[in-house]
C-alpha cells in the first residue's frame, strides 16, 4: 500500500505516494523521469547515484523515499541556474573529467560537496572524499583537476 510524502526536489514542492519500500533513487527515476540520477549497482558500492539531501551528500539507493518527509532533495537536474552551468560542470567539461559519463552526475554531485563540507583541500583529500565514486573509465586525475580548478 502506497503512503504519502512530501518533499521539495530542485526547488519544487511535490506531493508524492510511495511504496514503503521504494529507494529515493527510484523514485526520483521512475516516478519521476528525473533518470540524470544513474543506478550502478542498487547497494551503495558505486556513487552513480548520489544526491544532496538538505545540502548533504546522500547514496539514494541506500535511503527510503518515505524518510524524506520535509526534505530538500537536489539532484543533477537542479544544479545548473537555468542555461548555466553550475562551475562544477563547467569544471569537467574543461578538464575532461568524464569519459563514457555514466558515473558523472554522480561525481558532480559529490564533487559540489567535497568543496562545501570543506574536504577539497588537496588532490589526496578530494581522493579520500569522493573515493565512494567509482569510475570504470578511471577519470580519476581530470576529476581531482576539476574540483582542484572551482575550489580556488
Ligand atoms: Fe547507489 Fe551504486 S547505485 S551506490
Amino acid at each position: 500500500e502506497k503512503v504519502p510524502v512530501s518533499m521539495e526536489i530542485n526547488g519544487k514542492k511535490q506531493q508524492l505516494s510511495v511504496e514503503p519500500r521504494t529507494t529515493l533513487l527510484d523514485l526520483l527515476r521512475e516516478q519521476l523521469a528525473l533518470t540524470g540520477t544513474k543506478k550502478g549497482c542498487d547497494h551503495g558500492q558505486c556513487g552513480a547515484c548520489t544526491v544532496h539531501i538538505n545540502g548533504m551528500r546522500v547514496n539514494s539507493c541506500l535511503t527510503l523515499a518515505v524518510m524524506q518527509e520535509g526534505k530538500k532533495i537536489t539532484t543533477i537536474e537542479g544544479l545548473a541556474n537555468g542555461e548555466e552551468l553550475h562551475p562544477m560542470q563547467q569544471a569537467f567539461i574543461k578538464h575532461d573529467g568524464f569519459q563514457c559519463g555514466y558515473c558523472t552526475p554522480g561525481q558532480i554531485m559529490s564533487a559540489v560537496a567535497c568543496i562545501r563540507e570543506g574536504h577539497a583541500n588537496s588532490p589526496e583529500e578530494i581522493r579520500e572524499f569522493m573515493s565512494g565514486n567509482i569510475c570504470r573509465c578511471g577519470a580519476y586525475d581530470n576529476i581531482v583537476s576539476a574540483v582542484l580548478e572551482v575550489k580556488q
